[in-house]
């Protein structure tokens, strides 16, 4: 029989599912690395969310594992070419916190404009400063949307109903459905100028790393406010914290780092930054979906049915 380790909180419902098809999980969602690396060649199935690194070394140890599942949308913490040398069916649950991660980039651009934790905290500390936190409207704003996927689309559906003009990038939408969007097409080097706003879409790739770093942030116009709820890599930190230190860039709000936990606080102590500890996808729809969805894909496979949000099966097909 197949051996499934969960080896992070993922909602419990995935483990209700798994039971009720009378598959043995044991779910660790506490292991630390070493203990992963002691125990993963007891188990067919890995199932993580962003925490845990599989990488070339923890799939080097696991001898047994057929596949390594996401649960969540980004694979950046998955190294899906050593996954695929070894025959390792890599899949994810896309779409299944697509609103969840839409609506955090949302609070994020909103809490941003209008300093609402810099208030909050001074609020409770006693103080009634008004002056200090009077904040930017959206509306009539350029908002600059670099990835059209999944989220990068809901977040321009709520741009628009708050009345901003939009702009975005992504190499692989079209024209006309960008249209559909009122999103207007436009090249990275055109956007940086003329946005107001920018919002990060995209995967973290070789391509996408530092997206945003000197060269960029200077193209961007002078007082422009950045949300990333993609991915830690996509902005270089340091670059970002000397763009607003200098006045470049007005506010930032994040939820994502290039190093996580994060251990480096400085960047978001900027009065100017507002920031969550990876919250996008953490509600209970969003949970509850993914969970559900990736159980029912492990099942499928288990029974020999067709496989399901695999992230690699063209590398797989090149492989073996
Ligand atoms: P998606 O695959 O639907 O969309 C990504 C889009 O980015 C695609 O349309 C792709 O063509 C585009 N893209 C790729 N490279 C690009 C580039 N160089 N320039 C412009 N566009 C490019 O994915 P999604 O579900 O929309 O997720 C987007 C990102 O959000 C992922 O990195 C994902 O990991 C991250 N995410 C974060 C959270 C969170 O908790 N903060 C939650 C969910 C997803
Ligand atoms: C994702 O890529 O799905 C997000 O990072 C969400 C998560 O894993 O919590």
């Amino acid at each position: 029989m197949k051996k499934i380790l969960i080896a992070e909180k993922v909602h419990k419902n995935i483990v209700n599912l798994f039971g009720s098809n009378d598959i043995a999980v044991d779910y660790l969602p506490e292991i630390n690395r070493n203990e992963l690396l002691n125990i993963i060649s007891n188990y067919n199935v890995l199932i993580v969310r962003s925490a845990v690194k599989a990488d070339a070394e923890l799939i080097e140890h696991g001898n047994k594992l057929e596949l390594i599942g996401r649960a969540g949308t980004g694979v950046d913490n998955i190294n899906v070419d050593a996954a695929s040398r070894k025959g390792i069916i890599v899949m994810n649950t896309p779409g299944g916190n697509t609103i969840s991660a839409a609506e955090h980039t949302f609070s994020l651009l909103l809490s941003m404009c209008r300093h609402i934790p810099q208030a909050n905290s001074s609020l409770r500390s006693g103080k009634w400063e008004r002056k200090s936190f009077s904040g930017t409207e959206l509306f009539g704003k350029t908002i600059g949307i670099i990835g059209l996927g999944k989220i990068g689309r809901e977040v321009a559906i709520r741009a628009n109903s708050f009345g901003m003009n939009l702009v975005g990038f992504d190499p692989v939408i079209s024209e006309e459905s960008a249209a559909e969007l009122k999103i207007k097409l436009l090249s990275l080097e055109e956007i940086y100028p003329i946005a107001d706003f920018i919002s990060l879409h995209v995967p973290l790739t070789d391509e996408t790393k530092n997206l945003l770093s000197k060269k960029t942030l200077d193209k961007c116009r002078k007082g422009v406010r950045i949300v990333n709820c993609a991915r830690g890599g996509l902005i270089n930190e340091a670059d970002l914290l000397d763009a607003l230190n200098d006045g470049h860039v007005a506010g930032v709000a994040i939820d994502v780092f290039e190093n996580e936990p994060l251990i480096d606080f400085t960047l978001i102590n900027h009065r100017n930054v507002i920031a969550t500890p990876h919250l996008g996808a953490s509600t209970d729809e969003a949970q509850e979906k993914i969970a559900l969805q990736l159980g029912t894909q492990i099942v499928k496979w288990l029974e020999g049915k067709e496989i399901e949000g695999s992230v690699n099966a063209h590398l797989l097909n090149i492989y073996l």
